[in-house]
């Protein structure tokens, strides 16, 4: 059985994440800037993902995913410079400071695996996205560069969900309306569970995707490829 670092662990899709882990009989360490919400054995509050607050972890690790994100949407003439760092900073930079944090622990695992988490606006334009969008495709991008500096040691794999509810999009889907018209956009006609994008997730984390780095799966009912006519 193998041992996951899951930074980011109070989310919603970290919480459907760790359950499978559980359930498939692995075990965890999470890192969280809260204790609530996680019955994790090994749990670490920190106080941010800069790399100077994260623990030193002595133990090997098989696989990490990096789960903090932002939806900050918001015309693009009101978005502040800070606004535009600050994403990048807790979408993008953070995967950054875990990874150069915890390299040794991920190369003294068995085939280690990274798992980072896009969004269908990385690569979809959508307005009001700029700061996410801009975030989220510079963390594609260090996906596939460390896919290649690492292979075949350590694989790196994101996935990439559209709307999914956890209380990030609780704000987009908080009347019936607003659901209505967010099924309505997708392909599939539904917003996702956390559970169907955790389910991803565990496969690229774990050796059933053994053969696979540097790809961005699309966990998003076809939003990104598909368009009904
Ligand atoms: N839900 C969606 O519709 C959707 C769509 C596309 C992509 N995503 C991505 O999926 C990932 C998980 O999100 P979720 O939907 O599970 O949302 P969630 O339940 O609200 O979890 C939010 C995550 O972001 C972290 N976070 C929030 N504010 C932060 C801040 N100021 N500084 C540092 N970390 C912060 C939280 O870390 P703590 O554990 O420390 O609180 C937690 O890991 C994110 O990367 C998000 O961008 C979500």
């Amino acid at each position: 059985m193998a041992h996951y670092l899951l930074i980011g662990a109070s989310g919603g899709i970290a919480q459907a994440t760790a359950a499978i882990l559980k359930e498939q009989g692995h075990s965890i360490t999470t890192l969280s800037r809260s204790e609530a919400l996680t019955d994790s054995a090994d749990h670490h509050t920190v106080e941010s993902y800069n790399q100077e607050h994260l623990p030193q972890l002595e133990m090997a690790i098989d696989g990490l995913v990096y789960f903090p994100g932002t939806i900050n949407l918001k015309p693009f003439h009101r978005l502040k410079h800070e606004e535009f760092l600050r994403d990048y900073e807790i979408n993008a930079f953070g995967a950054v400071s875990v990874v150069q944090q915890y390299l040794p622990n991920l190369k003294r695992g068995d085939s280690a695996s990274v798992v980072f988490i896009s969004s269908v606006a990385a690569r979809v334009g959508m307005p009001f996205h700029a700061s996410v969008s801009m975030a989220k495709a510079a963390l594609e991008g260090l996906t596939i560069a460390l896919a290649a500096e690492y292979a075949p040691v350590i694989r790196f794999n994101a996935v990439a969900p559209s709307l999914t509810q956890t209380n990030l999009s609780e704000k987009l889907t908080n009347s019936p309306e607003k659901m209505e018209n967010a099924m309505k956009r997708n392909p599939l006609k539904k917003v996702g569970s956390p559970e169907e994008v955790a389910s991803a997730i565990c496969f690229l984390l774990t050796k059933q995707s053994s053969w696979i780095t540097g790809q961005v799966i699309a966990v998003d009912g076809g939003m990104r490829n598909i368009k009904l006519l």
